[in-house]
């Protein structure tokens, strides 16, 4: 069952009744003020840092769920009767209703008792602040006199703070209200230097601020007094909850039709000015004024909406895409590029499933995000490469996360999560063979964001290498730390204390557990890093440095060492081992009773190379296929473990079926299709991406549950009741890995140090397809037709035919190329 549908032509998910089975989310925002909201209006804002800088509250886990949002009150004054256009929070019934989630916009429109209302709320592009168009029209035949009220609730800034420090908290609210708008100002008074604003524009009757006198005391949003009451009262918080409400009357005509505009908006003033008069408490309004004027205008706000749109016609024109799969061509073309740019801006803090004050940016979540990011806007990946790098230890090591506003590496949370330096490398080879910017590699970067310590780019990545050669376990194969990419196989951790952090506690030495996973990352990193030596030397280097640089034979040595150990230690016979525990034992083997095969060296490796010349990761991948795969996509593991293991950690923690411990991931699914094109397999790499694409699953709403237009975390695996229901919406690895598996891989349109290369592994039931990328300022039309059985590629670029499948970078000015592709 469904419960709307996709309007490719707009880029929308058009929602067409609110009681989706979890609320049904999108993003507003791109750079720095961002907000998630839901399709009944739920959801929160904030200033980059969920956590440290929330704008607006919002209650998670709440029953009925998805409770705090923009919130938009309409009453007929003739019977005080009064709805919630979008459905919550007073939840009448509505006699039509569409919710259109679009590429950083949301349109909510309804219609109650022949009034239609339609409210369009985004960021305009440079702005940190959110537009809220709310369009009414009468369509009765007689007049309507009607009452708007708008809600939003303040939240103290920072989140956690604001949710468990009550005996401060109530006390320190402030506002000021000033020709129409409302302010809210806690702690400007001393450190902050920055308010946020609510603003309308049209004339209002009143206004409130204090929580408790727009709600009335033990009232919900459901049905606030002054709604039911018709007015609002002018308070003026002092403590408690500040609000933000706006009343105003509406008189409509038959068929008449009135826009209003509403602005929620972030300001920052400089701290010598913050006081106007400067003697005063009073809040310096003269810079933020003209900014709040400027979007109180219908036209200011239709331009503003026009460029967002052109802005993402720009960003998705980088890669356009038309196969014979509508599910694929939407995807690629529209959604999962836009989770792309969600995931890139909002790595894995805020959804419904992150609450914003528990993860800032993780270090391999970033560097992997920006795999599927990095041909939309380039400058914007170079800036988080160098933060990243920034971030890193002098030992190559990582610190797990960092907050987006401070830039600085997370201390609870720490380091030695040894796949993490891996991810900078691979990160910073993707962003090199799109844009062919080397110079970023001289970027002088700090460690750990200590002044003094700085070293260019390009010594943080040989540091990454050799992190890695710092910590070999027994076996030759990289240790594996507190985890590697699966954060809950915590080898070192043996944790028996109830509700100690699986992803802190160290409880050994760390010195025996081996990841055969990050074997495999390493060779992959170091094959990127010879690549990358090589060009860098022979044809981009301008400056010598004091260290030393190590020439690709140095890395492809060590890969080829790494492949030996994988060879030697890691091959289980039917498929690669994916550990050894702290007791030296094998984790992922078929002598172990419970977590026999596990998915991601068998992905990984094959997509590294590792086994392709020696049938290995062929038998892998069929082993995986007998082993692994639903309907539903491909489970982490099997059999999952059915108790707690002390020495295998958090996956074992976890019911049968649900998330690491045998759960479907969205996130190493695309390995697995990216190792079947690296063996030929575009059949089943495109069998396996189809079992996972949202929109297939659109039809499964009922049992998949999240939103049918992004990708998940996880699908709940075969041993789970539940089997196919999703959770984890939109902040996942999984919407940059689907994006780079099915665009470079099975479309084979991928760039390289040399150029732009084009090698599809095409399903044999395709006869073609055309595309469109751009590429390095110029653009590529790609016409690509089968003339046969097999992988066999030939091409002709402008019409003349060349020789392998990478298209050599053309003479400057160039602006298209023409590309015929003959595969079989
Ligand atoms: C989750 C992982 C996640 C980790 C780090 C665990 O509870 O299962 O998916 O990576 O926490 O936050
Ligand atoms: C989610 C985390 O964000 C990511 O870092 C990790 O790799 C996966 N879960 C798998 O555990």
């Amino acid at each position: 069952m469904k419960y709307g549908h996709f309007d490719d032509e707009h880029r929308e998910y058009v929602i067409t009744r609110p009681d989706t089975p979890l609320p049904w989310i999108n993003y507003l925002g791109s750079e720095d003020y961002f907000g998630l909201i839901s399709n009944t209006a739920g959801g929160y804002s904030f200033y980059k840092d969920a956590r440290l800088r929330r704008i607006t509250r919002y209650r998670y886990n709440n029953a009925p769920l998805d409770f705090g949002g923009r919130y938009i009150y309409l009453r007929d004054e003739k019977d005080g009767g009064y709805w919630s256009p979008s459905w919550q929070p007073a939840q009448r019934e509505l006699s039509e209703y569409s919710c259109r989630h679009g590429m950083g916009y949301t349109i909510i429109a309804s219609t109650y008792g022949g009034i239609r209302a339609e409210t369009r709320y985004f960021v305009p592009l440079g702005e940190n602040l959110e537009v809220w168009q709310l369009t009414v029209t009468n369509q009765r035949d007689t007049k309507a006199e009607l009452s708007v009220f708008s809600a939003v609730e303040f939240c103290l800034w920072d989140a956690l703070d604001d949710s468990t420090n009550f005996q401060r908290n109530y006390s320190i609210g402030e506002v000021e209200v000033e020709d129409q708008v409302i302010y809210h100002k806690s702690e400007y008074r001393e450190r902050r230097n920055h308010f946020a604003y609510f603003a309308c524009s049209e004339k209002c009757e009143g206004f409130d601020t204090q929580r408790e006198s727009f709600l009335g005391s033990y009232r919900s949003w459901d049905h606030p007094l002054a709604v039911e009451r018709g007015k609002c009262s002018n308070s003026i918080a002092h403590g408690w909850q500040p609000v933000g409400s706006f009343h105003l009357h509406l008189s409509l005509l038959p068929g008449e039709q009135k826009k209003i505009i509403f602005i929620l908006g972030y300001y920052e003033n400089r701290k010598d000015q913050k006081f106007d008069p400067p003697d005063s408490q009073i809040i310096n309004k003269q810079q933020v004024k003209p900014i709040i004027k400027k979007y109180l205008h219908q036209s200011n706000v239709t331009s503003a909406f026009a460029s967002l749109r052109s802005y993402w016609d720009d960003v998705l024109g980088s890669f356009q895409v038309q196969t014979p799969n509508e599910h694929l061509n939407r995807m690629a073309n529209i959604w999962n590029a836009y989770q792309c740019m969600v995931t890139f801006n909002i790595s894995r803090s805020a959804s419904s499933f992150e609450s914003g004050v528990g993860r800032g940016l993780g270090f391999r979540d970033s560097n992997q995000d920006l795999l599927g990011f990095v041909h939309m806007v380039p400058p914007r990946a170079r800036e988080r490469i160098l933060d990243l790098a920034s971030t890193q230890l002098p030992s190559g090591g990582a610190y797990h996360q960092y907050q987006p506003l401070t830039k600085r590496g997370n201390n609870d949370i720490g380091s030695n999560f040894n796949d993490d330096p891996h991810w900078l490398v691979i990160a910073v080879a993707a962003y090199l063979r799109e844009t062919g910017d080397w110079s970023i590699l001289e970027e002088n970067l700090p460690y750990d964001n200590k002044l003094g310590s700085e070293m260019p780019l390009y010594e943080h990545l040989q540091r990454s290498i050799q992190y890695t050669l710092d910590c070999l376990g027994p076996h030759g194969l990289p240790l594996i730390g507190r985890a590697d990419w699966n954060d809950c196989l915590n080898l070192n951790c043996f944790s028996d204390v109830p509700g100690e952090s699986f992803q802190t506690t160290t409880g050994k030495d760390g010195k025996i557990a081996e990841s055969v996973f990050i074997a495999a990352l390493f060779v992959e990193s170091t094959r990127a890093m010879a690549d990358l030596a090589g060009n860098y030397a022979s044809q981009h280097r301008k400056n010598s440095w004091s260290f030393q640089i190590n020439p690709p034979k140095h890395y492809h040595e060590l890969a080829d060492r790494m492949t030996q150990a994988i060879y030697e230690h890691g091959w289980d016979g039917e498929w690669f081992l994916r550990a050894y525990d702290d007791f030296g034992n094998k984790v992922g083997s078929n002598e172990c009773e419970e977590g026999k095969i596990y998915i991601e060296p068998q992905g990984f490796c094959a997509l590294a190379g590792v086994g392709l010349e020696n049938g290995m990761a062929k038998k892998a991948l069929d082993s995986v296929h007998a082993r692994l795969v639903t309907p539903h996509g491909i489970t982490l593991l099997q059999p999952p473990y059915s108790k707690y293991y002390l020495h295998l950690g958090e996956i074992s923690s976890y019911p049968p079926g649900y998330k690491e411990n045998g759960g479907i991931f969205c996130h190493n699914n695309p390995w697995v299709m990216i190792a079947e094109t690296r063996t030929g397999n575009g059949d089943r790499a495109l069998d396996y991406y189809l079992r996972i694409n949202p929109s297939v699953r659109e039809e499964l709403s009922d049992l998949h549950r999240c939103e049918p237009y992004v990708y998940v975390q996880m699908i709940a695996g075969r041993d789970a009741p539940t089997h196919g229901e999703a959770k984890n919406s939109w902040l996942t690895g999984s919407a940059a890995w689907n994006y780079v598996a099915v665009t470079q891989w099975i479309l084979g349109i991928r760039p390289t140090f040399d150029g732009l290369c084009v090698s599809p592994v095409m399903p044999s039931a395709w006869d073609g397809f055309e595309a469109v990328r751009r590429y390095r300022g110029v653009r590529y039309t790609i016409h690509v037709e089968r003339r046969g059985d097999g992988n066999g590629i030939s091409l002709e670029v402008d019409g003349s035919a060349i020789h392998g499948t990478t298209i050599p970078f053309p003479p400057d000015g160039t602006k298209n190329v023409r590309v015929t592709v003959k595969v079989g």
